[in-house]
């Protein structure tokens, strides 16, 4: 699916804006302070129906205004697709596709472009707790094979389920024995998803690695699954599972299995969460990127990517590697307060956008050569 335009309604800083995006690239540049990144949020915003920078979704409200509003167009061979968001703090988001509404939040990658977003926020990926790691692994799964999503959700669950049973048996109200359907469900869920854990990393580790060395990272980049089980079967995690059941009912929770599993992203053997400088761990996480943007490529469902500021601590030779890489394959937005930072060779066959104190120009169509 290619994203064709975005039209939003006080976001942010914006009173109105209506984007046109080009099929491959197109630069979104102004000044500090203009709206660049809340461009780009706008867009994230309306594909996913959440902010890719902040959890406290009011901000996104224009100040003074009640309401906030975000369209997105996108075609594909069956035709355009309308993705809209409406959100009003304090009360539920409307969010509909093809003028149909949908009931959950976030919209489900089955049911629209898969998209990859780079803002100073997502370091947290690399820097933050393995909680992060885990979500966005199981989003490049759900993205990569949307049917499997449903194994996630399952996991979730089930382990929501068996946690409060063992609530209920800490507090005299059910036995022991009642957990063992759920140790059944919790086991045959949490070994198909780390299966699809690792297979996903399997895809995305050895060009992660590529890009890394491409992208300037000096020495080998890696990364590890670290699963908690090491279960080589459903039989087995089962097994863990009734071996700690005694602990589990004493903490009063769950503690084994794939909800507590973690990736440790590595440079030259040392991890990049306590050892990698802030610009390795910026490069590490656009290497991340652009390795499962060419899984995706691969599995026919390109990602528009939304790389926000990514060349300004570039120097000139890495800069340019870098826009060979984003020519290489699906669509993606860019952002840069100069026009001047994007090598040249990025320049033919873009759309410009220009933004000044929360309008943007030239958005509609125009196309720079
Ligand atoms: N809810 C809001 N209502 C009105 N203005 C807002 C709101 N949220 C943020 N802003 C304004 O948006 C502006 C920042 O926009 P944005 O972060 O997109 O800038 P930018 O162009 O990416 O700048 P930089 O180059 O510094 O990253 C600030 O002036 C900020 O005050
Ligand atoms: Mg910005």
């Amino acid at each position: 699916m290619l994203v064709d335009r975005v039209a939003l309604r006080d976001f942010r800083n914006y009173e109105r804006a209506d984007v046109a995006l080009a099929p491959k690239l197109t630069i979104v540049t102004g000044s500090n302070g203009a709206g660049k990144t809340n461009l780009l949020e706008a867009v994230y915003f309306g594909l996913t129906a959440r902010s890719c920078r902040t959890r406290n979704e009011r901000e996104m409200v224009r100040h003074g205004c009640r309401v906030t509003h975000v369209a997105v167009d996108a075609t594909d061979d069956s035709g355009t697709h309308r993705f809209e968001v409406g959100f009003e703090p304090g009360e539920a988001k409307r969010i509909s596709i093809d003028g149909a509404a949908q009931t959950s939040a976030p919209i489900a990658q089955v049911q629209r472009p898969p998209v990859s977003v780079f803002v100073p926020e997502r370091l947290e990926l690399i820097k933050g707790a393995p909680a992060l790691r885990r979500s966005h692994v199981d989003q490049l799964i759900a993205a990569i094979w949307p049917a499997r999503a449903e194994t996630r959700a399952s996991y979730s669950r089930a382990l929501a389920q068996r946690n409060a049973l063992i609530a209920r048996i800490r507090a005299g109200r059910s036995s022991p024995s009642s957990l063992d359907p759920w140790d059944q469900e919790l086991s045959r869920a949490g070994f198909a998803l780390m299966e699809d854990r690792a297979a996903a990393l399997d895809e995305v580790v050895p060009l992660f690695a590529q890009r890394a060395t491409e992208i300037g990272l000096p020495g080998a980049a890696a990364i590890r699954y670290r699963p908690r089980s090491q279960a080589a079967s459903a039989g087995d995690l089962l097994t863990e599972l009734e071996q700690r059941r005694d602990g589990d009912l004493d903490r009063g929770f769950s503690g084994h299995g794939p909800h507590r599993d973690d990736l440790m992203l590595e440079l030259a053997g040392r991890s990049l969460r306590s050892y990698g400088s802030q610009g390795q761990q910026r490069a590490a996480l656009l290497a991340l990127l652009f390795a499962e943007r060419d899984v995706l490529v691969e599995a026919g469902r390109p990602p528009l990517m939304l790389l926000d500021d990514v060349m300004s601590e570039l120097d000139a030779k890495r800069r340019s590697q870098l826009v060979g890489l984003i020519r290489s394959g699906g669509q993606a937005l860019l952002t840069a307060t100069e026009f001047a930072h994007v090598p040249a060779e990025a320049a033919a066959d873009v759309a410009l956008v220009n933004v000044t104190d929360g309008v943007a120009d030239g958005a509609q169509g125009l196309r720079a050569a």
